[in-house]
C-alpha cells in the first residue's frame, strides 16, 4: 500500500484533471495530505497548471508516469473517454497493485477488469455535484481484492468532500445514482416548483427565491442535526388546523410518496440501462 518515498501517505494519483479531481484534491490538502503525494494527469495544459497549484503536486500529460507511482489510481474522466484511458495504463501498472477508484456513472468493476486485462484492487465511487462545495454524499463500493488499508484511504477520498456511505453489493450503486448522484436536480425542480408558485401568487422572484433556498437550508439542517425521524421533524411543525397541515395535505392527496418512488425507479433503470451502453453491465449483477 505504502509508496517507496519516506513519507508513508500512500501516493494518491488522478487520471483526468477536470471538475471532480479538482474538488477531490482540494479535500485531500484540506485533511493534511501533503501535495507531493499527489498527482494528476490531464491533456489539457490550463487543467494541470490548475492542479499544479497545489505546492509540490506532480502534474504531467503522462498517464504512465502517475500509474507507475500510485498506490492509489483515481480515474476522473468522463465515462466515455475511460476505455482508451484504461487501456493506455495497462503497461505501467504491470506487476503493481494499486488501488484503482473509479467515480465514472456507469462503469462497473467487471468492465473496469476486462479493460485492465486483469483482476485489479477496485472502488467503485458514485459521488454528486454538491461534493465540489464539500458537501457532497458518495456511495462507495469495493470488490473483494480492495485491503481495509485501500478502503481506507478511498474513504478519506470521499470524506474530503463530504460524506461517504459504503455498499454491500455494486448492483446498490444505480439506487445510490438514482438517489443522492440525480438527487440534486429532484431538489432543484422542488425549489423552482415553489418559487414560481409564490411568484404567481403576487410575490417578487428574488424574494421567493431566497425565502425558498433559506428554507431548504434550514429544514437540511434541521433534519441532520436534530438526529429525529423526518416523520417526527414534520409533525413537529404540522399544528392541527394550522397552514402546513393544508398545505400538506395537498401533497399527500397529489401522490407525493408516489412520485418519490417512480422518480427513482426510473432513474434507477436509466443507471442499470447506461452500464450496459457504456460497457457490459449485465455480468457484474
Ligand atoms: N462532476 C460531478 O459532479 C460528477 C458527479 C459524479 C460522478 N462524476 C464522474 O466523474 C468523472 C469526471 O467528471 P468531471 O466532471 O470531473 O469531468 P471533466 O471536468 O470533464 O474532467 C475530466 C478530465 O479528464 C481529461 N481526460 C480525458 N481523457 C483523458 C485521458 N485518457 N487521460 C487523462 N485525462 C483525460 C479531460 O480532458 P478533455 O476535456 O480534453 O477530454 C478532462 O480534463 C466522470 O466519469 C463523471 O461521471 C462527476
Amino acid at each position: 500500500m505504502r509508496n517507496t518515498a519516506n513519507d508513508m501517505t500512500p501516493f494518491i494519483g488522478f487520471i483526468g484533471a477536470g471538475n471532480m479531481a479538482s474538488s477531490l484534491l482540494a479535500g485531500l490538502v484540506q485533511q493534511g495530505v501533503p501535495g507531493t503525494q499527489l498527482g494528476a494527469t490531464d491533456p489539457d495544459p490550463d487543467k494541470r497548471a490548475s492542479v499544479a497549484r497545489i505546492d509540490g503536486l506532480l502534474a504531467t500529460a503522462d498517464n504512465a508516469t502517475i500509474a507507475r507511482r500510485a498506490d492509489v489510481l483515481v480515474l476522473a474522466v468522463k465515462p466515455q473517454a475511460l476505455e482508451a484511458a484504461c487501456r493506455s495504463l495497462t503497461d505501467a501498472l504491470s506487476g503493481r497493485e494499486p488501488v484503482i477508484v473509479s467515480i465514472a456513472a456507469g462503469i462497473t468493476t467487471t468492465t473496469l477488469t476486462r479493460w485492465f486485462g486483469r483482476e485489479l484492487a477496485l472502488v467503485r465511487a458514485m459521488p454528486n455535484t454538491p461534493a465540489m462545495l464539500g458537501l457532497g454524499a458518495t456511495g462507495l463500493f469495493a470488490t473483494e481484492k480492495v485491503t481495509d488499508a485501500q478502503r481506507g484511504v478511498a474513504d478519506q477520498l470521499f470524506r474530503g468532500v463530504g460524506k461517504a456511505f459504503w455498499l454491500e453489493s455494486e448492483a446498490d450503486l444505480d439506487l445510490v445514482t438514482a438517489l443522492s448522484g440525480s438527487g440534486p436536480a429532484y431538489f432543484f425542480l422542488f425549489m423552482e416548483a415553489l418559487v414560481d408558485g409564490a411568484r404567481e401568487l403576487g410575490m417578487p422572484v428574488e424574494l421567493a427565491r431566497a425565502l425558498t433556498l433559506q428554507t431548504a437550508v434550514g429544514a437540511a439542517h434541521m433534519a441532520q442535526d436534530s438526529g429525529q425521524a423526518l416523520s417526527e421533524l414534520r409533525r413537529q411543525v404540522t399544528s392541527p388546523g394550522g397552514t402546513t397541515e393544508q398545505g400538506l395535505k395537498v401533497m399527500e392527496r397529489e401522490g407525493m410518496r408516489r412520485i418519490a418512488r417512480e422518480v427513482l425507479m426510473a432513474a434507477r433503470a436509466r443507471a442499470a440501462e447506461l452500464a450496459h451502453e457504456l460497457g457490459d453491465g449485465s455480468d457484474a449483477r
